[in-house]
């Protein structure tokens, strides 16, 4: 069909906007629809011309608003972006025969089967600890798949969590010359490595995909399941970063195995979150378990089946919360987020006393604090915060920070909430496994809470 068919406000677009006629608010809305690879404008509620084949047709999602006015045209884009990613167990994720590495990420049969036949090429970033402990293995894996790949070990910390790593990892992305689409780059270690490395990607040629395998507990369950990645600037955390998912994520919990017991902690911090906020049973799993897990570092004894195995069942219905919370927020436009209970006076303190305190105690230190801020608000019972605060101990997660002082708290407070007009938002627990988001807790509720927390926790009792 000849194009001019198909442009039925073709007119619009060729007229300057000085010439237009003087129109007070006039406003439309347009479909975009797309013709033998050309995209054009029906206006909605408007049929589409009946000479368009329906199989020739694709209707976007997007849309495009037009409001006239005496000052000229103003269009209004509305495109809704759909992301896509998997988080995936896989057992023995670096044995040869498991192709869940190289391939996991492919959803489409047909796309799968062009991939496998092409020869395959990867870089990988692995955490310079995770590469003494794994790196001989992941070496064996792509040679035995006959991969052309290059490993990238890094020494990733908080302290290294820079812009600087960044720029390094995009070079060799560079300089390794991937094919942006069929090629992810993948990154193997704790949420610094993965962090860092889904900034580099997110960045190189705007977006290029790149996979997470999650070597801590912490990772396993939290830094890997969402959007978000970034690098810590100007001395704050995570100020640099973006939203971009992975492809996917593998997760295989026997990389837990090596993390030393304090780290095992930090992660059951982040768990115990997702318990507090919404999920009474996994509380009862860590109260009942806690020790259990930090002793078999949440690896499953052989012959333990999936319902009686603690390490299995906390990590998934800690990451099925998680995906709950995340996925209709991804881009955290809705500013109420259950899952900043933790986050709100941590960040601070985490970088004021760096290298102190793990992502996780830090977290667990703010969480501590505002359980005694729910009790003084009244929002939990004494029995509730005091078992609150013995699950911590039993996870020997830190509940008391000298340093976590009233200055601090009050500034940490300030800074957060400054960034959504100074309203106030923040998630407090309103009984064991269910919360909500309060923004009238006054100066002297805090007050109050610190006093009584720092009676009831500085001397580690409960
Ligand atoms: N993107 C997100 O949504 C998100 C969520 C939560 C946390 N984070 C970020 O994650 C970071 C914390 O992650 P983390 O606790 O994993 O810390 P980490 O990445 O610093 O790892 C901790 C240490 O463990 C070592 N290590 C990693 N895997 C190991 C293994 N299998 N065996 C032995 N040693 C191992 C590392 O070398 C490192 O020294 C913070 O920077 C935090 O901001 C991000």
């Amino acid at each position: 069909m000849p194009a001019g068919e198909i442009y039925p406000v073709a007119p619009v677009r060729e007229t300057s906007m000085s010439e237009l006629p003087c129109v007070h608010g006039k406003q439309k809305e347009y479909q975009l629809i797309q013709v033998k690879n050309t995209w054009c404008r029906v206006e909605s509620g408007h049929e589409i011309p009946c000479t368009w084949e329906e199989d020739q047709i694709v209707v976007s999602q997007a849309k495009i608003g037009e409001k006239t006015s005496n000052s000229g045209i103003s269009w209004t884009v509305q495109a809704p972006i759909v992301f896509r990613y998997k988080v995936v167990e896989s057992q023995n994720l670096l044995d040869p025969c498991n192709p869940t590495l190289l391939y996991g990420h492919v959803s489409d049969p047909q796309e799968l089967e062009t991939y496998q036949k092409k020869p395959q090429k990867r870089l990988i970033v692995i955490d310079a600890t995770v590469d003494k402990f794994y790196g001989y293995k992941v070496r064996k894996y792509f040679e035995a798949n006959n991969v052309n790949y290059k490993i990238l070990p890094f020494i990733t910390t908080e302290e290294t969590k820079s812009m600087e790593l960044v720029m390094s990892i995009v070079e060799e992305v560079h300089k390794f010359s991937l094919d942006r689409r069929t090629e992810p780059i993948i990154a193997i270690g704790g949420g610094v490595c993965l962090d860092i490395v889904g900034l580099a990607a997110s960045l190189y040629r705007r977006r290029t995909p790149y996979i997470r395998v999650p070597t801590t507990l912490l990772s396993y369950v939290d830094a890997s399941v969402g959007a978000k990645n970034g690098v810590n600037f100007c001395n704050c955390k995570n100020k640099l970063g973006s939203y971009t998912p992975p492809a996917a994520t593998f997760l295989d919990r026997s990389f837990i195995q090596t993390i030393p017991r304090r780290q095992i902690s930090n992660g059951l911090g982040e768990i115990l979150k997702m318990a507090l906020m919404k999920h009474k049973e996994l509380f009862e799993l860590l109260e009942l378990h806690g020790k259990h897990l930090l002793d078999t570092k949440f690896q499953t004894r052989i012959g333990v089946t999936s319902r009686g195995d603690p390490a299995l069942q906390t990590t998934r219905i800690a990451i099925e919360t998680m995906l709950e919370e995340l996925a209709p927020n991804l881009w955290e436009d809705d500013l109420d987020r259950l899952v900043d209970y933790g986050h709100v006076v941590s960040p601070e303190l985490e970088m004021k006393v760096l290298p102190a305190l793990m992502h996780g105690e830090a977290v667990n230190t703010d969480m501590a604090f505002m359980t005694h801020v729910s009790y003084v608000r009244g929002l939990i019972t004494l029995e509730e915060k005091d078992r609150t605060i013995q699950c911590m101990r039993g996870l020997e997660l830190p509940v008391w920070h000298k340093d976590c002082t009233m200055p601090l708290i009050k500034k940490a407070l300030a800074e957060r909430f400054k960034h959504s007009g100074g309203k106030m938002r923040l998630p407090l627990p309103t009984g064991l496994g269910t919360a909500e988001i309060f923004n009238d807790v006054t100066d002297g509720t805090i007050e109050a809470a610190y006093k009584m927390w720092e009676e009831k926790c500085r001397d580690n009792t409960p």
